[in-house]
């Protein structure tokens, strides 16, 4: 593992902005490495640790690439720490540190048939899983993804999306907007909705779901009206994750604590849960 800081979780690794992509008008991807490519390996799914010297840290989900060539985040302007990082430009420093939390059970799905269904910003976590199983295309059944945003522009990834993964083998994308506007011709509804539409049958699948907390409430009460098993739904709730290591107290769920025991968990572990996921 290159220049690992695991020995000392909470030093962050320097690393160079390589590159920066504004995926939306208020969403950009920025590619980060230091002179070793990345400074942590990390998996679909987890999550590291972005310090922006002085105003402050925060944890965001990290896409897992299959060339291990930099770390790449997506990064939604919500406050404080996300305008100043919207400021910074290709080559400036950041510290990264991780990675955090448990990931998605990419063993698990093997042999099965993948439902990723994504809304906003949610999509980026689920991206790390669906390009693990574009690399790994052979260990996994037909892909369908469902990804929704409230207008044409905010949806991210948009090449992957429109061009790259329709062409995979095996592979359906049905995209949607909240409303209609100019120049969209697609479908129109909210992510919950079309799923419903388009129904997918349950059998041999697994369904992996993020988004806003709202559309994974009424995503999981379409999944279960169309018979998905408790153990055939996966969600993450990254957006709990704080200091990532059980310290600030800001994550848990009755005693669990979200950064320790996931982000990622299936419906029937959440079910164990008080319900204020
Ligand atoms: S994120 Fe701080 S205790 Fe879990």
């Amino acid at each position: 593992m290159p220049n690992c800081n695991c020995e000392k979780p909470l030093v962050p690794c320097t690393v160079e902005v390589i590159d920066i992509v504004d995926e939306t008008p208020d969403i950009k991807s920025f590619y980060v490495k230091n002179e070793n490519g990345v400074p942590f390996d990390i998996k679909p799914g987890q999550c590291a640790m972005v310090s922006h010297i002085p105003v402050g840290e925060g944890m965001f989900s990290c896409t897992w690439q299959e060339e291990n060539e930099y770390l790449q985040f997506a990064i939604k302007r919500t406050g404080l720490l996300t305008d100043e990082l919207h400021t910074i430009e290709i080559g400036q420093k950041l510290g990264v540190r991780g990675p955090y939390g448990n990931g998605f059970p990419v063993d698990q799905c093997k042999g099965k048939d993948m439902l990723f269904i994504a809304g906003g910003i949610g999509l980026a976590p689920l991206r790390s899983f669906i390009k693990y199983c574009f690399k790994h295309r052979e260990d996994y059944g037909k892909i369908q993804i469902l990804y929704g945003s409230r207008s044409a522009a905010d949806l991210c990834f948009k090449a992957e999306l429109f061009d790259l993964w329709p062409q995979i083998k095996d592979t359906e994308v049905f995209t949607t907007i909240d409303n209609a506007e100019e120049g969209w011709d697609g479908h129109v509804g909210f992510v919950p909705s079309y799923l419903e539409e388009i129904n997918p049958d349950p059998a041999g699948k697994i369904a992996v779901t993020c988004g806003p907390p709202i559309m994974i409430k009424f995503v999981i009460k379409a999944l279960e009206k169309m018979g998905y098993s408790d153990e055939q739904v996966i969600t993450t709730l990254e957006m709990r994750m704080k200091c990532g290591i059980g310290k600030c107290g800001r994550c848990n769920i009755g005693s669990e604590f979200i950064c320790l025991d996931g982000p990622v968990f299936n419906l029937a572990q959440l079910k164990k849960l008080p319900p204020e996921w």
